[in-house]
């Protein structure tokens, strides 16, 4: 394999992003007025979830299925093979997982927590608990769903905000080995890492560091189980700031870390800039163990609830994984994005991630109490007074306890998510200066509380009100700064 990066000075010296894509489809946006904005926030139960796109202006909810397609990829789609079993558009993934991911046996799955479900299914019990760099939210439900608890075991690094470690998302090795013994072998199921750890603010972790896992899941015979949602991101970072891996390719990377879990599943939404998920190894055994309920939950094991046009744009969106000039549009472009608005003064998880940049709530919105959910209220504004869409990543998107106490967030942050190739410069200048514009305003921004509480994954659909009037304060201090302007 053959190294493929480019980097582009500027003679002015200017530090930007240079798209390396042209675009040859356009959606049209609307950017509605703040008034249209309020009342489809009240329509919305002030939930970003509960918008509909015809009010939103820049789309930053998620990367999930929302990356933009190649055009190979729409290529792929139309040269389906349609068949219940036995397609040739199953076969092709298969190799493209084998080819990109290193492991033979593949089940496919709808997307990303229909593997967490078969694999908790599978292994999870009642008094199981699963180590873990740290939780995502479908795959906490999931375990806790079938009987199991989680153990976080970051290092203290990765919740500091404003920081240059460059590997946030390691997992405490130390940490992982007396949680074992405390809990005793028997009890852990299998160890759990997230590639591009979601809720930190998409950090990663190093190969060295999944190394370790390798050899603590070896000394107590444990399965080690890798989250490759947002792999291509992570094995981007490790070129970027793993010194042992800086000449190496995207694919020797890859298959580093995925030959070092026993089971590797994904959201193909994410990974692959298409929709569906997987689930794949090398051990027969494993197979064998997770293939009878596929066909119970997802369909046939040759689609697995996805639509064959689906399953060839995943095959080909595996492959462009290996191309570090796709992976490396997003990634760039939130780092962008992250250190101007630095440069400004708001406060930001820092080093910038992947999938999104992340802003942090606590320190915008310390006038909020946690009770009144600060990052769901940045949110609510940030929508109000941009158009922007962002995601609550706190308090919100946290599960109460087996006593219905709320747990509260150990971070609060507005993630405001850069899928790949979606955006251009022009509009992510229009995201820091609205942003700004709203960190100097802060003091306006209020809290919220819930109306309606779904009991499972609540934020989804939740139902939130503003505590006071604080959206029409704030309406009315963007009407006099910014005049008619959208
Ligand atoms: N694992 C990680 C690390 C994820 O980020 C996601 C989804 C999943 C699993 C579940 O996959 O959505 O295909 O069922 N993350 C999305 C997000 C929802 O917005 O961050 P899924």
């Amino acid at each position: 394999m053959t190294k493929n990066s480019v980097k582009i000075k500027f003679a002015n010296g200017e530090n930007i992003p240079l798209e390396l894509h042209k675009v040859r489809v356009v959606q049209k946006l609307n950017l509605v007025p703040i008034e249209r904005r309020l009342e489809a926030l009240k329509e919305g139960g002030f939930n970003t979830f509960r918008l509909s796109t015809k009010d939103v202006f820049l789309d930053m909810l998620t990367d999930s299925g929302t990356n933009a397609m190649s055009d190979n990829q729409m290529a792929a789609m139309m040269q389906a093979d349609d068949a219940y079993a036995g397609s040739q558009s199953f076969m092709r993934l298969q190799k493209a997982v084998e080819d990109v991911l290193g492991k033979k046996y593949l089940l496919p799955v709808h997307q990303g927590r229909a593997a967490e479900n078969i694999i908790s299914n599978a292994y999870v019990k009642k008094g199981s608990v699963v180590p873990m760099n740290y939780h995502f939210t479908t795959a906490m439900a999931h375990i806790t769903q079938y009987g199991g608890k989680i153990a976080e075991l970051l290092y203290d690094e990765a919740y500091v905000i404003n920081s240059n470690h460059p590997f946030k998302g390691n997992i405490n090795i130390e940490k992982l080995e007396e949680t074992i013994l405390e809990n005793g072998v028997e009890n852990i199921p299998f160890i759990r890492m997230e590639a591009s750890t979601n809720l930190i603010g998409g950090q990663p972790f190093s190969v060295q560091n999944l190394r370790d896992v390798r050899k603590i899941a070896d000394k107590y015979k444990i399965r080690l189980v890798l989250d490759a949602s947002l792999l291509g991101e992570n094995a981007y970072l490790v070129i970027q700031r793993e010194p042992e891996f800086a000449s190496s390719t995207m694919g020797e990377v890859i298959q580093t870390m995925t030959g070092l879990a026993d089971l590797v599943y994904f959201s193909a939404r994410k990974l692959s800039s298409s929709r569906g998920g997987g689930i794949c190894t090398d051990k027969l055994e494993i197979y064998r163990e997770l293939e009878a309920l596929v066909p119970l939950f997802e369909g046939f094991l040759t689609y697995g609830g996805i639509s064959v046009r689906e399953i060839e744009a995943m095959a080909v969106g595996l492959y462009e994984t290996l191309d570090e000039n796709i992976i490396c549009q997003s990634p760039n472009f939130i780092n962008y994005l992250v250190e101007e608005l630095t440069k400004n003064g708001v406060p930001m998880v820092r080093p910038a991630g992947v999938l999104g940049a992340h802003a942090d709530a606590m320190q915008i919105c310390s006038h909020i109490p946690q009770t009144q959910y600060p990052a769901g209220s940045l949110v609510a504004a940030f929508f109000l007074i941009s158009g922007i869409r962002g995601m609550e990543r706190g308090s919100i998107s946290n599960q109460r306890d087996e006593d219905g106490n709320e747990t509260y967030s150990d971070m609060e942050l507005m993630r405001l998510a850069v899928p790949r190739r979606v955006f251009t410069l022009s509009q992510i200048k229009y995201v820091i200066d609205r942003l700004t514009w709203l960190y100097n305003n802060r003091e306006l921004i209020g809290g919220l509380r819930f109306v309606y509480e779904p009991p499972v994954l609540r934020f989804f659909m939740g139902g939130l009100e503003p505590i006071g009037d604080w959206p029409e304060k704030l309406m009315a201090k963007f009407r006099q700064d910014f005049g008619d302007s959208l």
